[in-house]
């Protein structure tokens, strides 16, 4: 007789059978440039028993496609979930150059932190195959949160045509719409860093929400959450420490009051609906190759009588995410102790 649902422990491997029985959770694979607060993305997948975390899949960014991979392995293995399949992903953008930066995100990518060396190895071939593969193997049921620059999406919409139609949705973090860029006055950090891929996703027809550095930048992590979070003694609490410091410090040099909870912010999606305000647009980025490369512009006026091609989170109630995003932590922290 299968296990009552009540019983389920939080992200195990969910026989098929068993998931009518579930309450309903959320699958997704998660893009990714881990990077810091990609990391911090996972934790709070890992902490909601709303989300079914399938996959992650690699992808140059913040640090290079190699130290990506490793990132993505060592902090599933931190947070006990090594049975979650990681795929590596992209080496290079699919036009620019390579930019991943340590500035922000320091030399391993996710600051300080001492990870354990992850056991588990990344799954054969490459993540847009892994990708293609399984969505196509269950259409209309697997969403995609891409957090970094969006080559892999942009080569399995490229590689597979029926990818797009058989996608359930992509929720995004990445451009800027009012607000300033964080990498270029004008563009925002993943969509710059492969413009190219992003112009094919907003034309794609995939169901769309961007969660853009409008909202992400109201949702700031600073040094009194970190000492709460400490209250609890917890590999995950020490973690969230190391890897937030550089974070913290670069950000307050680039002016910011805090560390923007930029990734984890996509997970309000599902978490927390009612803390964003999404509006349809139309959206397109800057490929032109000049000062505006990779800017992200939303015809809000509807001057150019286009459909809206996205759902664009405008506002955010941040200060409430942030708390979500503590308890979320002091869950997990209390969970994976030492
Ligand atoms: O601009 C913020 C985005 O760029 C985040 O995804 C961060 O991890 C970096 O990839
Ligand atoms: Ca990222």
């Amino acid at each position: 007789m299968p296990k009552a649902a009540t019983q389920i422990e939080y992200n195990l491997p969910i026989p098929n059978e068993l998931r009518p029985l579930l309450p309903v959770t959320k699958r997704i694979m998660i893009d990714t440039d881990p990077g810091v607060d990609d990391a911090l993305a996972f934790l709070l997948a890992l902490a909601s028993p709303e989300i079914q975390l399938e996959a992650l899949t690699t992808t140059q960014g913040n640090v290079t496609l190699e130290k990506a991979t490793a990132n993505a392995l060592a902090v599933l293995e931190l947070a006990r979930a090594s049975h979650i399949p990681v795929a590596r992903g992209s080496l290079l953008p699919l036009v620019e150059p390579l930019r991943a930066s340590a500035f922000v995100h320091g030399e391993s990518g996710i600051g300080n932190s001492r990870l354990p060396q992850p056991q588990a190895k990344p799954v054969p071939g490459h993540a847009v195959d892994y990708l293609i593969e399984r969505v196509l193997a269950e259409p209309g049921e697997l969403s995609i949160f891409p957090i970094g620059p969006l080559t892999n999406i942009a080569m399995a919409i490229r590689k597979e045509p029926r990818f797009a139609s058989a996608i359930k949705e992509l929720v995004i973090m990445g451009g800027a719409i009012l607000e300033r860029g964080n990498i270029t006055p004008q563009a925002e950090f993943n969509i710059y860093v492969d413009p190219h891929a992003a112009h094919i996703v907003f034309h794609s027809g995939i169901p769309i929400t961007l969660i853009p550095l409008d909202v992400t930048h109201k949702c700031l992590l600073k040094q009194e959450h970190i000492d709460r979070l400490m209250q609890i003694s917890s590999p995950i609490s020490r973690f969230i420490r190391d890897a937030v410091e550089v974070y913290l410090d670069a950000s307050t040099q680039l002016g910011y009051e805090g560390s923007s909870l930029h990734d984890p912010l996509t997970l309000a999606t599902i978490l927390a609906p009612e803390l964003l305000t999404l509006k349809e647009y139309y959206v397109d980025v800057d490929i032109s190759g000049g000062v505006s490369m990779g800017k992200t512009f939303a015809d809000i006026p509807n001057v150019l009588k286009k459909p809206a091609n996205m759902k664009v989170a405008m506002q955010v109630r941040g200060a409430e995410f942030v708390e979500l995003f503590l308890q979320r932590m002091e869950d997990l922290s209390r969970r994976i102790t030492d």
